[in-house]
């Protein structure tokens, strides 16, 4: 175990240096483009999939040659809730092992110096042990409801690692983020994960003054959440100090978890809603628990830093300003 003071971070970091975010538009790449420029740096480096489709390997391998990133975050890729999963399960596999494979490699042969690549907690075995250790990966069956997802994931850790190892580097640094949130997640009450899907949906209830609100499970499943803006701290941590020693992946949690229960009662208290919350028992509720042991980051000096009752305020005050407000002139029937 070691710790990497400021001094050690600040050797590194050059407001100058080139950072590519593939994916900038989405939860996590805004939160890092957003922490970028508060910061400082000028060679900042996007593409909407309109200018730039990373399915297509020759255009990557293009836009790597001509502009030479020398810092990559991978934060681009096929995401979504239960649903999603089950109805689009091989866009979920295909798409995700096509945009890592392009991007993987187009870094390596393009010298990139440090790449981040996401994986997700949905890798680790469904009955895993809690808190969920980095070891733990490969050691059982992760959840069926997310397999084509979390073998396209493992497929990327295991691309990230073996190109470290017959490299000697270590130019690819895999994260494992549990549940993310924050501004510009997925709010749709079908497509979305769990947190910003229950901020729509008792929103709307909210709004429309349904009397009650439907959740799928039991509510008694229990998740860890990290805040877009702890993940992206996070990345700039690990692209801007030294980390030949850390041993990867790393996993990247807030440390604690909540039921869906709590979680759902929070997010009706935030949005006004009174009505009552039936719990839909013939629908999954998914992995009983998955709270990750992030003692590796935290032993190179990161810790999370947005609490979750400040993190659900401000995400649902961005999403009531940039999202909720016209949701009555646009929708028809709720929960
Ligand atoms: N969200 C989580 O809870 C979580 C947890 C663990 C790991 N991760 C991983 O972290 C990464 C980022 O997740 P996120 O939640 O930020 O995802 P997100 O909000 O869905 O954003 C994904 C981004 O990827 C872009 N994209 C997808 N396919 C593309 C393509 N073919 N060409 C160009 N751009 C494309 C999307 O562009 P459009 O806007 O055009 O669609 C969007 O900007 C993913 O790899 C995910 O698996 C996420």
């Amino acid at each position: 175990m070691f710790y990497i003071n400021q001094m050690a971070c600040s050797n590194i970091m050059n407001k100058n240096s080139s950072i590519y975010i593939a994916g900038h538009g989405g939860l996590i790449g805004s939160a890092l483009l957003r922490k970028l420029s508060t910061e400082g740096f000028e060679n900042i480096l996007v593409r909407a999939r309109s200018e730039l489709d990373l399915l297509n390997y020759h255009c990557v391998m293009d836009f790597f040659c001509k502009n030479k990133p020398e810092y990559v975050v991978l934060a681009a890729g096929k995401v979504g809730g239960i649903e999603s999963n089950q109805n689009y399960p091989a866009d979920f596999i295909v798409e995700n092992i096509q945009i890592q494979l392009n991007i993987l490699s187009a870094a390596r042969e393009n010298n990139v110096r440090k790449l981040i690549f996401f994986g997700s907690s949905c890798m680790y075995p469904r009955d895993c042990k809690q808190p969920m250790s980095e070891n733990d990966l490969l050691t059982g069956k992760p959840e069926g409801t997310s397999l084509p997802y979390a073998i396209a994931k493992l497929a990327g850790i295991h691309t990230c690692l073996a190109y470290n190892k017959q490299d000697g580097n270590q130019r690819f640094v895999p994260v494992i983020p549990n549940s993310v949130y924050g501004p510009n997640d997925n709010f749709d009450a079908r497509a979305g994960h769990v947190l910003s899907a229950l901020i729509s949906k008792f929103h709307k209830a909210k709004l429309e003054e349904h009397p009650k609100v439907v959740l799928w499970g039991t509510g008694s499943a229990r998740r860890e959440f990290v805040h877009a803006d702890d993940v992206a701290d996070a990345c700039m941590h690990l692209l801007f100090n030294d980390i030949s020693s850390l041993e990867l992946p790393v996993n990247l949690g807030s440390g604690y978890d909540v039921s869906i229960k709590d979680l759902a009662l929070r997010i009706a208290k935030l949005s006004g809603f009174n009505g009552d919350i039936h719990w839909d028992l013939a629908k999954p509720d998914g992995s009983p628990q998955k709270l990750l042991n992030s003692a590796r980051i935290n032993a190179i000096g990161w810790f999370p830093k947005v609490s979750l009752d400040d993190g659900l305020l401000s995400t649902y005050e961005w999403y009531v300003r940039e999202i909720g407000r016209s949701l009555t002139e646009n929708e028809g029937e709720s929960t």
